[in-house]
């Protein structure tokens, strides 16, 4: 049995109260000013201030003290939304965009996700796995300790199994925890153009079926969007996924407003993702269902939209979990403390608000709040040291990464002690 102590710690960390935070709740978190942390075999066995923590501690037990000088310590990043797992960049795309051709122009022409998937193909697994894996360190210098990737560039079975093995050989050869999506409705190929319908139905009969026999998946996610699937195509696509025991989740009114986050409410969807478009009426149902809204703000900065309505969210009693959406079309980033700063500074979420969205809800958003997403006793002692005084600090710092260290199960798997 290995013992750590991590004392003199400003601790700052939601409490995990066995449901997502909404409304007032949202905002509300535990502050240790003179904190400690207790890791025993990479698990949280004391939290709290360091007189409670050393009461009744014996010094023979404790393997490892590190003094942390102070510095503020909150729990790792969830990142519960992205599409880490492509070959090629498409920065001349961008180049595009910032000339005023629409995200979605792209996308009707051949290009945008198409052309991902044209790479992602043609790229072999141990490319592919190269690939993925540098980013996945990059997210985590960026204090990323847990992350969902989703499939959806291959399109076809083959290449959808290919990428959901590179994304399970990323949670098995790097410290992250990794939940893997099945998005095979991410768009229609082109083999499949003006036949989505006959696109879906192979979804259904082939593709679903294979990644559930082979285990790959723990939730599936449909892009549900005009000219791309239909409400009732979407529908149709996360009732079978949910009758093959996957979590449902939707890309829902991203650019427009197709009731999206109606569907979700409607089939009890652990979350619904974007929602820039989402109308009230449809948030409020959100609210009813309890369904977790993941809000991206990078990839609204990214296509240049008004941000989702994240302070309304809140405010109307949906959960909210933020995420990067990470992929090389709408938001090219696996910064977490750049989304965090947009979500305070952009969205009107309180620093607390924000805190609560990136670890706990987020956790709750890829069903790991049983594991990670708060610095509760008995949690994997997941955790980041900032060089912030609080977590005010990540949004405060623009564009700097205010990690400096990350702690993976109790082990530093990136910086330095003070
Ligand atoms: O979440 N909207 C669909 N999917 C991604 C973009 C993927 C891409 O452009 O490659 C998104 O924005
Ligand atoms: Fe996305």
């Amino acid at each position: 049995m290995i013992t750590k102590l991590f004392r003199n710690a400003s601790v700052f960390t939601p409490q995990d109260a066995g449901k997502p935070k909404a409304g007032a709740d949202q905002g509300r978190i535990r502050i240790y000013e003179r904190g400690a942390l207790l890791c025993r075999n990479g698990r949280l066995a004391a939290l709290g201030s360091e007189e409670e923590v050393l009461k009744g501690l014996s010094w023979d037990d404790v393997d490892l003290e590190v003094d942390l000088e102070g510095r503020c310590v909150i729990p790792g990043f969830v990142d519960p939304h992205t599409h880490l797992c492509f070959a090629e960049t498409r920065e001349r795309e961008f180049s595009l965009r910032l000339q005023g051709v629409e995200y979605l122009e792209i996308l009707r022409r051949g290009g945008g996700i198409l052309s991902t998937v044209r790479s992602v193909r043609t790229t072999d697994e141990e490319a592919l796995f190269r690939a993925t894996r540098d980013r996945a360190f990059a997210a985590m210098r960026f204090g990323t300790t847990t992350m969902e990737i989703k499939s959806g560039y291959g399109l076809e079975t083959a290449t959808e199994l290919k990428m959901l093995r590179v994304i399970r050989r990323i949670g098995r050869e790097t410290p992250l925890d990794v939940v893997p999506t099945f998005m095979g409705a991410h768009a229609v190929p082109e083999e499949y153009r003006d036949r989505s319908d006959a696109y879906v139905d192979g979804i259904l009969h082939e593709m679903l079926p294979a990644v559930v026999r082979q285990g790959m998946a723990r939730f599936c996610d449909v892009f549900c969007e005009k000219g791309v699937f239909s409400i009732e195509q979407s529908r149709r696509i996360l009732t079978a996924a949910r009758q093959a025991g996957l979590g449902a989740k939707i890309h829902a009114d991203e650019m427009h407003d197709v009731g999206g986050a109606g569907l979700a409410a409607e089939m009890g969807a652990v979350s619904a993702e974007h929602l820039l478009a989402a109308s009230e009426k449809n948030l409020r149902a959100m609210a009813e269902s309890g369904t977790i809204a993941v809000l991206l703000p990078a990839t609204a900065y990214s296509l240049r939209k008004p941000f989702a309505r994240g302070r309304t969210m809140i405010d109307l009693g949906v959960p909210v979990a933020l995420a990067t959406d990470a992929n090389p079309g709408s938001s090219y980033t696996e910064s977490m403390p750049f989304v965090f700063g947009l979500a305070v500074l952009m969205m009107g979420l309180s620093v607390e608000e924000a805190l609560s969205a990136a670890t706990l809800n987020a956790a709750y958003a890829v069903g790991m709040a049983d594991r990670v997403g708060s610095l509760d006793v008995g949690k994997q002692a997941d955790f980041l040291v900032l060089e912030a005084e609080t977590p005010a600090g990540i949004a405060y710092h623009a564009g700097a990464n205010p990690v400096v260290a990350v702690y993976k199960k109790g082990e530093r798997v990136f910086g330095h002690a003070p």
